[in-house]
Formats: C-alpha cells, structure tokens, sequence
C-alpha cells in the first residue's frame, strides 16, 4: 500500500497514541441534535482512525462498526477506548463487504486520502445504497481550495471542488454544509498549516 493511499497518517501515528484527540468531529456533534437518541443505531465509522467519532457514538448507546487501513492506528483505537464496544476493523474500506443498511455513516478525512474521483465516488455510491432511507452521512474532506501541504511531505491527497461534494448529495436533505479553512499543527513535527475542508451533514430520503 502506497502513502498516498492511506493518507501517510502512519508517521504521526507512531509517535503519539492520540494524534487526533478525543472531541468528537464537530459536524459528529452537530448529528446529535438532529438525532432524538443513539440507541441502537447501526454506524459506519469508515477511515476512524483512533476512533474518536466511533468512541463517541458508541457511549452514546449506538452499535458501531469502526474500519481503518492503519493497524497502528487501530492497535491505539482498541487501548485508548477499551470501555466501549466497538467493532474495529483493519481493511481498506473499498475492498470491504458492507452488509448491512446503516443508520449512520461517518467518512470524517476519508475522502481526500482515496487515489482518485473514480474511487471516491465509487465508495460513496457503496456507502450512500449501504444507508438506510432517513439515515444520515456526516462527510468531512479536504476540497481543492487552498492547503499548506508541508507538514505532510510525501502525502498526495485528491482534492476535488467543494461542489463535487456537495453534489453528491443533491437528492438527499443537506443539514448542514461548510466550506472552511483549518489552521492546526500535529503532535509529530508541530509545523503549522492550513487546510481547505468541505463538512456535510445529509439525510436520505424517506
Ligand atoms: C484524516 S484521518 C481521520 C481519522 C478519523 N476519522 C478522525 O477524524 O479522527 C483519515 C483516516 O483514514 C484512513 N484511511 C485512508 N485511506 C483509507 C482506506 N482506503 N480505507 C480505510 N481507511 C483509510 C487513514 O488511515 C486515517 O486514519
């Protein structure tokens, strides 16, 4: 497997066993108001990383099947929320049997680390028929405005427009959209940058 295929989120996962924290993303919490309850709800936490939006859900009384390429990230999911019961699952999430109908599907940093257009919408036509009708999807990508790359060397992420985003989600009931820019700096190498990033929240169609 390639870096550019997995986001080259492994170096920074090696050095610190919470590289992304413990909140939950917040379009994650922005779902919660919109939900009247997490009991028993299906989720799909695909690329979870240490699994924050997984974690969360699940302490929220939703059963959560949680799917990223990193071991070492896994290996860092299962320690630090060993009180919750999520199901973690090592793959790459094109190649994976999706099964069941879902209640909610969570693609929080997915989508830009994909190899191409073609494979991004092929994993969002999967998840989007994998979702229930009234289930919700909470996206959260990189768009091609502008990033400051540098302190992701190697890492070639697929920055499409904000709109192809948004356009996917043409027939469902859009919630809430955002185009903005984060300022951040990682644990591993502390450089600061930016980056461009499109959040959905959609519901589907009854
Ligand atoms: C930006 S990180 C976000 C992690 C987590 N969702 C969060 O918000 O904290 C993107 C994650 O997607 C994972 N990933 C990249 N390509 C993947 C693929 N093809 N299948 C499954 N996971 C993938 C990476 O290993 C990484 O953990």
């Amino acid at each position: 497997m390639t870096m550019r295929n997995q986001g080259g989120y492994d170096e920074g996962y090696k050095f610190c066993p919470c590289f992304w924290g413990s909140e939950p993303g917040s379009y994650v919490q922005k779902l919660l108001t919109k939900l009247s309850g997490c009991t028993d709800l299906l989720v799909l936490d695909a690329g979870c990383g240490e699994g924050k939006n997984a974690a969360f859900l699940s302490k929220m009384g939703a059963r959560v099947q949680a799917v990223d390429i990193s071991g070492v990230a896994l290996a860092h999911a299962r320690i630090l929320h060993s009180d919750v019961d999520v199901e973690w699952m090592e793959g790459d999430i094109s190649d994976c049997l999706l099964a069941a109908q879902y209640d909610v599907v969570i693609s929080y940093g997915l989508y830009h680390c994909l190899p191409s257009m073609a494979h991004i919408l092929a994993l969002h036509e999967r998840l989007a028929s994998s979702t229930k009708a009234g289930g919700y999807h909470v996206i959260c990508s990189f768009n091609d405005r502008d990033h400051d790359l540098s302190a992701h060397p190697g890492f070639e992420p697929c920055l499409l427009p904000h709109k192809f985003y948004v356009d996917l989600y043409q027939d469902w009931h859009v919630e809430a959209l955002s185009d903005e820019t984060l300022h951040e700096e990682h644990p591993h190498n502390k450089i600061p940058h930016h980056h461009s990033l499109t959040r959905i929240l959609a519901r589907k169609p009854l």
